[in-house]
Parts: C-alpha cells; sequence; structure tokens
C-alpha cells in the first residue's frame, strides 16, 4: 500500500467497531500529535532516544490512515463452501508469484544514502523527511491490515491467508526502509507507538477492496512514474531511495493484482448499480486525496523536478485506466473539466489551510470555515456527478460466466 485514501472518512455507524490494534487503541482529536523519536546518532538507530529531540507531525484530515475491516464477513467472502465464485486455481498461481519473493534482496542499503542526506538542506530537507514520513505510515498501514487479515482467514482460506501474511511482508519491508532512511535524516518513526495510538479507520470489506485495490494501484504508478522521471533526469536524483523503486513498484502492482482476483470472486462487489456508484466514489476520494496533499507539497515535486500537476494526472489518468478493467464505472478523469475542478478544490483548500494560520479564536476560525467547506463539497459533488465511464470487461452474463480482465 502506498498512497492515502484519507479523505474517506468513518462511518459514523461502525465507530465502535473492533480494531486492529485490539484494546488499548484510544481514539485521538483529528489534529493530534504523532510521536517521532530522534535517534540520538545514527549509529544506534534502534534505540531511539525516549525523552530527548522529539518531534511531532502534524495530523490533519490528509494524513495516510489506519484501515481494520469486519474479519468475520471477511471468513465469509473466503470460504470455499459458502463461496463458488472463489477461483482457487487462480489464488494458487497467485501465491505462488508471491513465495518467489522477487524483491528479497533488493532493499539492501549502500553509503550513497547517509552521503545523500547530509547534503540535502534547507526546505527541500525538511519537505524530503516528510516524505519518508508519509510513506513509511501509508506503507506500514498496508503492513498491519495484512498481516491481520493474513492470521484471521487461516482456517477459512489458507491460500489467500498466505498470499495477505506474504503482502504484509512486502510492506513491512517497504516502511522499514523507509524508516532507515529516515535515520540517514538521524529521525525514526516510532512504529509500535503508530500502531497503538492512531486511530482505525473502519471499512466493511466491500470497501476495503475498492480502496486498497486503488492505493496499490495509484502507488504502482506514482512509484513508477518518479522512478522513470529520475532516470532521465538523474541531475535531480537527490537521494538514492527512487532508484528502487522500479521493483518496489512491482511489490504493488502484484497486491493491486491480488485485489484485482479478489473482487472478481465477489461479483456482487462490482455488478450492480450500488458498485458503479461506489467504484466512482473511492475513484474520487483517492484522486483528490492526493492532489490535495501533493499540491501542498509542490516544493517535494519540483525539488525532484517534476511539474506536481502534471505529474498528478498523469498517475490518475494512467490508473483510472487501469482500474476500469474491474471496476464496474470509473471517472471520466480526461475531461478536461475535471482537472478544472480539482484545481478549484486545491484553491479552496489553500483557503482553509491559511484561515487555520490566522490568529482568531477557533470559534471563529469556524465561522470562516464554513463557507469554504460548503464550496469544497459542492464540487466535490460536482465532480463526481460529471458523466462517469462505464468499464470493466468483467461480464457476469449467463452465457460467459468467466470473468476475463
Ligand atoms: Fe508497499
Ligand atoms: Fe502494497
Amino acid at each position: 500500500m502506498a498512497a492515502e485514501m484519507a479523505l474517506l472518512k468513518p462511518i459514523s455507524k461502525f465507530a465502535n467497531a473492533p480494531r486492529l490494534a485490539g484494546p488499548g487503541a484510544p481514539s485521538r482529536p483529528r489534529f493530534a500529535a504523532v510521536r517521532m523519536s530522534a535517534t540520538a546518532q545514527p549509529a544506534a538507530p534502534k534505540k531511539p532516544a525516549k525523552k530527548a529531540n522529539k518531534q511531532a507531525i502534524k495530523e490533519s484530515l490528509l494524513t495516510p490512515r489506519f484501515y481494520t475491516t469486519d474479519f468475520d464477513e471477511m471468513e465469509q467472502l473466503f470460504n470455499t463452501e459458502i463461496n463458488k465464485n472463489l477461483n482457487q486455481a487462480e489464488f494458487e498461481a497467485l501465491l505462488q508469484e508471491f513465495k518467489t519473493d522477487y524483491n528479497q534482496t533488493h532493499f539492501v542499503r549502500n553509503k550513497e544514502f547517509k552521503e545523500a542526506a547530509d547534503k540535502m538542506q534547507g526546505p527541500l530537507r525538511q519537505i524530503f523527511v516528510e516524505f519518508l514520513e508519509r510513506s513509511c505510515t501509508a506503507e506500514f498501514s498496508g503492513f498491519l491490515l495484512y498481516k491481520e487479515l493474513g492470521r484471521r482467514l487461516k482456517k477459512t482460506n489458507p491460500v489467500v491467508a498466505e498470499i495477505f501474511s506474504l503482502m504484509s511482508r512486502d510492506e513491512a519491508r517497504h516502511a522499514g526502509f523507509l524508516n532507515k532512511g529516515l535515520s540517514d535524516f538521524n529521525l525514526a518513526l516510532d512504529l509500535g507507538f503508530l500502531t497503538k495510538a492512531r486511530k482505525y479507520t473502519f471499512f466493511k470489506p466491500k470497501f476495503i477492496f475498492y480502496a486498497t485495490y486503488l492505493s496499490e494501484k495509484i502507488g504502482y504508478w506514482r512509484y513508477i512514474t518518479i522512478y522513470r522521471h529520475l532516470q532521465e533526469n538523474p541531475e535531480y536524483q537527490p537521494y538514492p531511495i527512487f532508484k528502487y523503486f522500479e521493483n518496489w513498484c512491482q511489490d504493488e502492482n502484484r497486491h493491486g493484482d491480488f485485489f484485482s482476483a479478489l473482487m472478481k470472486a465477489q461479483p456482487q462487489f462490482l455488478n450492480d448499480w450500488k458498485a458503479k456508484l461506489w467504484s466512482r466514489f473511492f475513484c474520487l476520494s483517492v484522486y483528490v486525496t492526493m492532489y490535495l496533499n501533493d499540491c501542498q507539497r509542490t516544493a517535494f515535486y519540483e525539488g525532484i523536478g517534476l511539474n506536481t500537476k502534471e505529474f498528478d494526472m498523469h498517475v490518475i489518468i494512467e490508473t483510472n485506466r487501469t482500474t476500469a478493467r474491474i471496476f464496474p464505472a470509473v471517472l471520466d478523469v480526461e475531461n478536461p473539466e475535471f482537472k478544472r475542478k480539482l484545481d478549484r478544490m486545491v484553491e479552496i483548500n489553500e483557503k482553509l489551510l491559511a484561515v487555520g494560520e490566522t490568529e482568531d479564536i477557533p470559534l471563529v476560525k469556524n465561522f470562516k470555515r464554513i463557507p469554504l467547506i460548503a464550496a469544497l463539497a459542492s464540487e466535490l459533488l460536482a465532480a463526481y456527478l460529471m458523466p462517469p465511464i462505464e468499464s470493466g470487461s468483467v461480464d457476469f452474463a449467463e452465457f460467459e460466466p468467466r470473468l476475463v480482465y
């Protein structure tokens, strides 16, 4: 898992659902501090100084989230006795692919990392650290969810369960590699603390499939696009982590393909009008979250020689094309009006952020936010209601029961 889908809000009626972190996972206000521990020296990255030099990162609506789901329903969905659509041969083949572990020896660091980190100074250094933190949190979020699914599905469907466990292996590797990157900047994310302290967003399994599929595929397109750009323009390579993105993103692509296979095994999630509405909703949420997030961090993308909006539109268009192979409907993101709407959302979001920066008392700030939030909501709704593209080569007609994608 790589990209964020933070605009997706918890559904209130499930607010008391079980959480991955077990009894102890406290809820917290939306703008809270996440603990960062600064390592005293890079030579001792495993023992973060618990009290000294703690840094806080500000959380917002757009911060990567952790997810949990209804594991009992998941067990039902993957029970081969109940669900006759499960193509076990396909899952066996996928399992073999995951067991091959193409990237087992890929994530090996060298001395270039520390040297590059030491050279990075000024605003780029700060924004780069934030990139590492956010990416690490997003990868770690995937690790937690897949690990738990691997554990919970062991009895009902050991093949699917093992794939989840192997995907959690991949995500742990990605998160660990990013966290090692942070150690080059004398920082480390306290992942144990994050596991316990963060709020988990609950999604029903159906929504986990849509959201996670999109997250993996958008992650693939982000990583491969950055990789190709830096291959062509090595003068913008600020830090060697990007050299690892080519193989890394293949992990994300495989994860996405697995979710595609999972959705094919649950045709009820793909073949009716509700599925079309939800598909469009999730596409919109994921694309808007990324666009707003990235436009707040143009310094990072410009720092590696990219035009933020062009980069994002490329990623959105490619992800949408990939997603159209499986989702029954997608957004018409190639219609120029879609980008115009995204740009208006960026402007409104900037005004919202500016309100937060003022010296006003909270009540006044909230009053000032009301018209802006209304304007943002109306742009979102207008984008959602744009004529969609009917998609998905999945055919559920009786004369062709096999699904093709
Ligand atoms: Fe990942
Ligand atoms: Fe992934």
